[in-house]
């Protein structure tokens, strides 16, 4: 619409004017419905139609209760953009207009038929007004109102790429996991079913926190969470490290949702305008590793959390080394990760191990090293500890 605007600034050009003029020239059995009328006119509110002329004009009305309005000074079409009222029946009451116009904060006109449709997918609504939606009588300018719409459609179509909304796209999962599922996970069964609880819930915050310290599994969580709901959801996973990776991640998540024009200085504006929709469907977002609080929560308007999306449809889940960041971005759904208990420990630790390495008489050695936070032996030291950690499981289950 922008450039479409730009345009006719730029170039003096009047697409809308030219089109209408052109469909009246070319097709002359639109002449009589569709030209521009002479009369347009206005009565104040207080003024209703006189219900007893017998004609289908407004020649019996009292003109002196005409508004006086300076006449434009050109019979071009004239847009307007604004909130249009979509409701179920006719409005041709002036006071009911006002009253109603006021109550829904400035709306441009009434309509009865887009309602619906916004509801089935994202769209323009672009209408022709043929009257003041008073009990006058106006129909001599629904065509020309008509024909006007047809003609902004026309010109806005030609001016840039349009996308078609899909049935596909609306309801096909996308899946943007980065990481390939743990077949080795364990354990934390109390978490996910917490989570999974919540997931399920229709009304309630839509953000959850896991939190733990460095290492401890959170991001194992969140991934086996993603790949339990994988189908059910688009799932979206946004490494939250620096803010030059969550930038990276929302130009993923535009490009996966297809979002044309994406601007890289607007893209995370864009994606949660997109996502905050219901037509986006259901959604899970994983934000992974948001430890900064600077990042997330600030009164600089680059603040993460102010590009969150919000919908019914949609949840949010953090990984967080930092309780603060979980406490005020989820503060009713903070799970805590507690450090692994021993059988967890030693489940993964075995699992790790050539098989057959290890056994239950590995004394306390090999215990010392299972109850380590992973992320200590998951370092380059890693591939050494394990090997330490079997020889010595070995040479103690030979001795
Ligand atoms: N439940 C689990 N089952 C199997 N392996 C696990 C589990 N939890 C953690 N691990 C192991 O520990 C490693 C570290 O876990 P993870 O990356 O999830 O920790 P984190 O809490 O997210 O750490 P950080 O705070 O550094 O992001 C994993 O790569 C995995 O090898
Ligand atoms: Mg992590």
């Amino acid at each position: 619409m922008a450039q479409l605007e730009n345009n006719t600034i730029m170039t003096g050009k009047k697409p809308i004017t030219q089109i209408t003029r052109d469909v009246l020239e070319n097709h002359y059995e639109m002449r009589e419905k569709c030209s521009r009328p002479e009369n347009d006119d206005l009565f104040v509110a207080t003024y209703s139609h006189d219900a007893d002329s017998n004609n289908t004009g407004c020649s019996s009305c009292d003109r002196s209760q005409l508004v006086t309005r300076i006449p434009r000074n050109t019979e071009d079409p004239h847009v307007h953009y604004g909130a249009i009222a979509s409701g179920n029946q006719v409005i041709k009451d002036a006071p009911t207009r006002d009253r109603l116009a006021e109550e829904l904060g400035g709306i441009l006109c009434f309509e009865m038929e887009a309602a619906g449709l916004m509801d089935q997918f994202p769209c323009l609504v672009i209408r022709g007004i043929s009257d003041y939606c008073d009990s006058h009588k106006h129909e001599q300018w629904q065509g020309y109102a008509a024909l006007a719409a047809a003609a902004y459609a026309r010109a806005l179509l030609s001016v840039g790429p349009i996308r078609a909304s899909t049935k596909n796209e609306k309801t096909d999962p996308i899946w943007m996991v980065p990481f390939p599922r743990n077949l080795k996970f364990v354990g934390r069964q109390d978490q996910l079913t917490e989570v999974e609880a919540l997931l399920s819930m229709d009304s309630g915050s839509r953000k959850i926190a896991i939190t733990g310290l460095g290492g401890v599994g959170k991001t194992q969580v969140a991934l086996e969470l993603a790949y339990r709901r994988r189908g059910t959801c688009s799932i979206f996973w946004i490494s939250s490290v620096s803010q030059e990776s969550v930038q990276q991640g929302y130009m993923g998540i535009a490009e996966r949702l297809k979002l044309g024009d994406v601007d890289p200085m607007n893209v995370k504006q864009q994606v949660k305008s997109h996502l905050s929709h219901r037509n986006a469907g259901k959604w899970l977002l994983v934000c992974d590793n948001a430890d900064d609080i600077d990042m997330w929560i600030s009164k600089e308007r680059t603040a993460l959390e102010s590009f969150l999306p919000q919908s019914d449809l949609g949840h949010v889940i953090f990984t967080t080394r930092n309780r603060q960041v979980a406490q005020r971005l989820a503060p009713s759904h903070t799970i805590p990760i507690e450090e692994m208990d021993q059988h967890t420990a030693t489940q993964i630790l075995t699992q790790s191990l050539p098989p057959g390495l290890f056994h239950d008489r590995c004394p306390s050695p090999l215990r010392f090293f299972s109850n380590w936070p992973s992320s200590r032996w998951q370092s380059h030291k890693r591939q050494h500890i394990l090997r330490i950690t079997a020889s010595l499981s070995q040479i103690i289950y030979h001795l």
